[in-house]
């Protein structure tokens, strides 16, 4: 964390000591927002889709929670959904810096079982950390390479609760 304020310091785009999500009200409301994002606009396609993965794993985990076999699972099931909501506002947020626009969300596929919908977690969980993973490697601004490697991060974590939960069923 410090490692990226810093850079943002460099640049001008942030204040030390500011949590990612003040940085990012600042930028919506000052206006500064679609200069500071120009040069990663080619990846709105793929923020777009993150934006799409998002609000899918959002509703997975509502369903998922309510089929969790015990309170200690459904609780760190609606934590990993937190993280995902969280992720839904950085990625949405970075759209409106760049002024495209936020796409329709498609109706996602649903657990209709525990087990089963932990091994699906796992699956796209470790898919969303590669994909975020590229995009933050292929970013050129502070702003967007924090937040992917941060969400990249928060997934490869959330794959291995899901791990845990099925190994201790
Ligand atoms: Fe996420
Ligand atoms: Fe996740």
């Amino acid at each position: 964390m410090y490692y990226f304020k810093n850079i943002d310091r460099q640049q001008g785009e942030g204040q030390m000591g500011m949590d990612p999500m003040e940085i990012d009200q600042m930028g919506m409301m000052d206006g500064m927002g679609m200069g500071m994002l120009r040069s990663d606009m080619f990846l709105i396609n793929d923020i777009t889709e993150a934006v799409i993965r998002e609000a899918h794993a959002y509703n997975f985990y509502q369903r998922l929670a309510e089929l969790a076999p015990n309170d200690e699972y459904q609780r760190t099931i609606l934590r990993i959904q937190r993280d995902e909501a969280r992720h839904y506002h950085w990625f949405t947020m970075m759209l409106n810096m760049m002024g495209a626009q936020q796409p329709q969300i498609p109706p996602g596929d649903l657990p209709t079982g525990f087990i089963e919908g932990v091994r699906t977690a796992i699956r796209h969980e470790l898919d969303d950390t590669a994909f975020y993973q590229n995009i933050a490697y292929r970013a050129t601004t502070p702003h967007v390479q924090m937040h992917f490697l941060h969400a990249s991060h928060d997934e490869q974590r959330h794959a291995s609760w899901f791990q845990y939960m099925l190994m201790n069923l």
